[in-house]
């Protein structure tokens, strides 16, 4: 189905690029997630009703819609530039028309992503390529502080992920589980990364415990 169809399903306007007035910014230009990438991850990635997500960069909503429509979770998104929120919101009471029966909250804050207060029971994570490396540095460093604060399972989920996002989740104590390629794949960042937290300490007692099974087990009966 073609981009605009599924946005008329939505009853949303997403199509289409903004790009920033200044043009040395560390802020990437508005696009949205190709709606054939998010089929490939909602065949394989569930959210379920104790998830609360935050896409950052949300742009014009796309996965923000698509995610509370198909899962009924609540949803943040956090947008930067003033146009693309006035759009946003344009967007966000067409959709309620169209999604009365989904009571879960639906919020979006206009401000930076790296300002953004995370909540202690947020969990999901999504992010396209929002901001320079630099920028997702602070934004891991806020959600690690968040989980250290209020100790809780948490995933991130890129899409087009770069190299420097990776490393910064790995520094962060974020660990790959799932590799998503998109069919039709238009170059190799064209796939989705999965990344849950895991804190040394939890490592540290996965080893322990894997260890302790596998001597078990080659103890004579
Ligand atoms: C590539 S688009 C992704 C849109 C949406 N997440 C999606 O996948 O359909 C990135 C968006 O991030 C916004 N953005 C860039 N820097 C930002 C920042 N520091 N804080 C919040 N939003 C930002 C841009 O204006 C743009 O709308």
């Amino acid at each position: 189905m073609a981009e605009r169809q599924h946005d008329r399903l939505l009853g949303i306007d997403t199509v289409g690029l903004r790009e920033w007035r200044a043009k040395d910014t560390s802020y990437n230009r508005y696009e949205a997630t190709p709606y054939r990438a998010l089929e490939k991850l909602f065949r394989r990635y569930k959210f379920n009703s104790n998830d609360e997500v935050v896409d950052f960069g949300c742009g014009r909503g796309r996965v923000a819609f698509a995610i509370h429509h198909r899962f009924h979770v609540p949803i943040t998104g956090i947008e930067a530039n003033d146009k693309t929120f006035d759009e946003l919101l344009r967007n966000k009471s067409r959709y309620r028309e169209k999604a009365r029966h989904i009571s879960a909250p639906l919020r979006f804050e206009f401000g930076l992503a790296e300002h953004y207060n995370i909540r202690p029971t947020e969990n999901k994570f999504y992010l396209f390529n929002p901001f320079s490396g630099k920028i997702f540095k602070q934004v891991v460093e806020n959600i690690h502080n968040s989980l250290r604060k209020h100790p809780r399972p948490a995933e991130v989920i890129l899409y087009y992920p770069l190299e420097e996002y990776k490393t910064h989740l790995r520094k962060n104590s974020f660990v790959l589980i799932n590799k998503l390629r998109v069919p039709d794949a238009v170059d190799k960042y064209d796939k989705f990364l999965i990344y849950r937290y895991k804190p040394r300490r939890d490592r540290v007692q996965e080893k322990l415990r894997t260890n302790t099974k596998a001597h078990t087990i080659r103890q004579p009966i």
